[in-house]
């Protein structure tokens, strides 16, 4: 049966970790102790004036994961476009992706989990014994945890020095997470990701470009077909907005030019913004015509959607 305890390690020291469940800890044999509440494994210490994270992880923590009387939460209501011609494109793209999860096995990572906030993610570990949630915030997890209960594994840690052994975790997905992060350290993400997948595992991590061309010329496209002649640009998200996560992007040059221990393939979450689908297509059967082109796009065309457009699914497979 798998446990939590057959694949924590300390992110410090990288022993292996015994839990105490009635005392609440883990502990290593040199006497690091992490607390395990709620069974939440915290992996984290307090946000520091220097933790690279401060500004993300003060959105969730201080009302990012809320949620409202129409169970929508807050990150959601700010970020994505929940008209429902819209929300029925991203969830399709949600949806499209989950061949990736289909053969199962033991453990499914969801590396910056958040609450598992749509239903189309949450089928992704169907055929898992147990979904890793690990994130930042603990508001978060108990969310997850709602919805998972014991077919879950609840670990606040970061990304960059994951509270995982090596080569145990079946498949990974890290959705939009990694261009949070500040810049420096995005490389070390991709790394540790491919440091606990297993032999024969797939890692599949939702990115996003800093300036793609594919977003600009569908811009162009759409605005032609509304009568609006060219736009000059493309609306950058979050540009003017205060209290956000942090957005640290970077270009599909910079992701080639790393020295990366693995080989990767693209393929395409979504070729546009949410602030696309807001300015530029209306709710209605036009909005729909349209979207079902993007959405042919994206199928008959994955790689180059991935590597032009907005974002990319990054898949990367171990050899077994
Ligand atoms: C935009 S949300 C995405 C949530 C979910 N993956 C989804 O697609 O709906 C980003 C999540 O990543 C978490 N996160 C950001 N940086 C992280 C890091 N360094 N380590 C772990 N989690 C992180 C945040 O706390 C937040 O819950």
């Amino acid at each position: 049966m798998a446990d939590i305890s057959d694949i924590v390690r300390c992110p410090s020291s990288h022993e292996r970790l015994t839990l105490d469940r009635a005392a609440g800890k883990f502990a290593t044999t040199n006497g690091i102790t992490y607390s395990f509440e709620n069974e939440i494994g915290c992996f984290l210490a307090s946000a520091s004036e220097n933790d690279g994270n401060r500004s993300t992880r003060t959105f969730y923590d201080e009302g990012g994961w809320a949620i409202d009387t129409d169970g929508l939460y807050e990150d959601t209501k700010r970020f994505v476009d929940t008209r429902p011609t819209s929300l029925r494109f991203t969830r399709a793209c949600m949806t499209r992706l989950g061949k990736y999860f289909n053969t199962g096995g033991q453990y499914l990572l969801d590396a910056g989990s958040g609450p598992i906030a749509h239903k189309e993610l949450l089928a992704y570990s169907d055929k898992f014994e147990k979904r890793v949630c690990l994130d930042l915030s603990v508001p978060a997890l108990h969310e997850a945890r709602r919805k998972l209960g014991d077919r879950g594994i609840y670990l606040q840690g970061d990304l960059t020095g994951l509270p995982i052994q090596s080569n145990v975790i079946d498949a990974v997905m890290s959705y939009h997470v990694i261009y949070q992060l500040p810049p420096h350290l995005q490389a070390a993400a991709f790394r540790e990701l491919w440091r606990v997948l297993k032999p024969g595992g797939v890692a599949v991590i939702v990115y996003w470009w800093a300036d793609p061309k594919l977003p600009r010329q569908v811009q162009r496209f759409a605005d032609i077909l509304r009568g609006k002649g060219r736009q000059p640009s493309y609306p950058t998200p979050q540009a003017a907005a205060t209290n956000v996560p942090d957005h640290n992007p970077l270009s599909l040059e910079w992701f080639k030019s790393q020295d990366w221990p693995f080989r990767y393939k693209f393929d395409t979450y979504r070729i546009v913004a949410n602030s696309f689908l807001q300015s530029s297509i209306p709710d209605d059967w036009r909005g729909a015509v349209f979207l079902g082109f993007l959405m042919t796009l994206q199928r008959l065309a994955p790689g180059y959607c991935g590597r032009h457009g907005l974002m990319p699914a990054i898949v990367l497979r171990k050899p077994a």
